[in-house]
């Protein structure tokens, strides 16, 4: 789909799309449309339940006269922050997919209670993704698909830079929901690196290690969650160098498990046929990078992600064995499905000791816990900093993609004890995102630190106005919101 700006002028063709406000208040080009079709607009408001309540949509066909094919009239209701303005545009998306139309003008006039037309097209761009690579192309031509999306503005040339900048975090949520998206036999530890490394375009520096590497480095909890896979592990690292470089970086970690079949501990078939999707941390650690790249944030990132594939075989860990970390600690592995923690360990470890970053945020598809606890609306945060987590929020509440925190506690942290290594890799049936948590924090050695839980947001079964549904994204727009508002200067 294309996205232009144009001067606030009615179109000659396609669908015009104007606004109406609370209470049935026609917005200056709905007048304008109205005028021109001779008074259609309010009738078709007085003979519907359309009033301009937020979200209300209302289809007129063009009345002879009018070069268009249809009006929708769009509920502007109390008007818009810019989270509401991109729920608009994907909302509008949808409807207009519905109708088969193939172009569509939006008329964005200036003032009070009216949108962001910038914002408008970053959520047409977010909901108009779709991941139809491996369908055939007699299927694909059944989609619904609108070619261009115009958006009618008093200042053009504003809005189009505007929408340029938030265009590349939409790159960079799409590319997330691609590396979500792919199958596990085309999406493994070397082909994702593969993926990372192609980053390097936009002046992303790559490095990646292999398991001969790591196995240098004694990241030995890391490599075990792979060893029964017939694919080698890797650690992939992105350094993104947008400010001076006596800048401390700040570091993103992600959980990248390729596969879960949950190992030994074998899954039952409903809970595995969901696994494609663990390496979701990971996705959003290089969607994230590759837009605080493509917009050039002032800003020195690292982004750190653990690929391993968890799979069972005669080579596999086994419950029982107990393994040394990269940080000296060792852990009794007693259930091989609880294997984001160990590549997460390895992973948190490496990334506080190497790069001394400002703070670490890792993300990870870490527990069915997560999902008993919050469902699918909020993520989990935990972390050991307050000012940390209260960015976090906050850049949550600002892009929609919303967190809540859970404690830390060393009451929970006990439950990792165990008799005959530093601790288990599992911490009993109660509290499992809580004490998923408390296991990394044994290896984030006091740089400030936080853990997002990601397990019920980075998959959804339902459409959303600025996601559809498959893979989310979810993170990719908060994190870059977090960097945007507290980290560049
Ligand atoms: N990847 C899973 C967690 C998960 C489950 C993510 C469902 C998304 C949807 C993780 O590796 C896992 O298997 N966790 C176990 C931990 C348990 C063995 C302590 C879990 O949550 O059951
Ligand atoms: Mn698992
Ligand atoms: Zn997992």
């Amino acid at each position: 789909m294309k996205i232009n700006f144009v001067e606030l002028a009615p179109p000659k063709t396609g669908t015009v799309v104007v606004g109406v406000h609370e209470k049935s208040k026609l917005s200056a080009s709905a007048k304008l449309v109205d005028g021109l079709a001779n008074g259609t607009l309010r009738r078709a408001i007085r003979n519907s339940k359309f009033t301009g309540k937020s979200g209300e949509m209302l289809s007129v066909i063009a009345p002879a006269g009018l070069s268009v094919t249809r009006v929708i009239l769009t509920g502007f209701g109390k008007g818009f922050n810019e989270l509401e303005s991109q729920n608009l545009g994907g909302n509008l998306i949808a409807y207009l997919e519905q109708t088969g139309e193939e172009v569509a003008g939006v008329l964005v006039d200036e003032g009070v209670g009216s949108p962001s037309a910038s914002n408008i097209a970053l959520g047409a761009r977010l909901r108009s993704y779709r991941f139809d690579k491996y369908r055939s192309k007699e299927q694909k031509d059944k989609n619904p698909c609108l070619v261009a999306l115009t958006l009618h503005v008093k200042d053009a040339v504003k809005e189009r830079r505007s929408f340029t900048t938030l265009n590349k975090v939409a790159e960079g949520v799409a590319l997330t929901r691609d590396l979500v998206s792919e199958p596990p036999n085309v999406l493994f530890p070397k082909s994702f690196a593969a993926e990372v490394r192609k980053l390097s375009r936009l002046g992303i520096k790559v490095d990646v290690l292999g398991e001969r590497k790591m196995r240098e480095l004694r990241m030995r909890t890391l490599l075990a969650v792979g060893q029964g896979s017939q694919h080698e592990s890797q650690l992939a690292v992105m350094y993104w160098n947008g400010a001076p470089k006596s800048n401390a970086p700040i570091a993103f970690v992600g959980k990248g498990v390729c596969f879960d079949s949950g190992g030994l501990s074998l899954k039952p078939a409903g809970a595995m046929e969901k696994m494609k999707w663990d390496m979701g941390g990971a996705g959003v650690v290089t969607g994230l990078m590759k837009s605080l790249a493509g917009r050039k944030a002032k800003v020195n990132a690292v982004g750190v992600i653990g690929l391993v594939e968890n799979m069972p075989s005669g080579g596999a860990i086994r419950p029982g064995d107990i393994i040394k970390s990269m940080s000296g600690q060792t852990v009794e592995v007693l259930n091989t499905d609880a294997e984001g923690r160990l590549v997460l360990a390895d992973a948190l470890w490496y990334t506080q000791s190497r790069f001394k970053p400002k703070f670490m945020v890792d993300l990870a598809t870490l527990t069915g816990a997560m999902i008993a606890s919050l469902g699918h609306e909020f993520a989990g945060v935990f972390s050991n900093n307050d000012n940390l987590t209260d960015n976090l929020i906050a850049a949550g509440s600002a892009t929609g993609e919303r967190l809540w925190r859970l404690p830390l506690d060393k009451a929970y942290d006990k439950k990792l004890d165990c008799e005959i290594a530093d601790m288990k890799n599992i911490g009993g049936p109660d509290a499992g995102a809580i004490t998923a948590a408390q296991f990394l924090q044994r290896f984030v050695n006091d740089v400030p630190w936080a853990h997002l839980d990601i397990a019920g947001v980075t998959w959804s079964n339902k459409d959303a106005p600025t996601v559809p549904k498959g893979g989310t994204g979810f993170g990719v727009r908060l994190l870059d919101r977090l960097v945007r508002d507290n980290y560049e200067n």
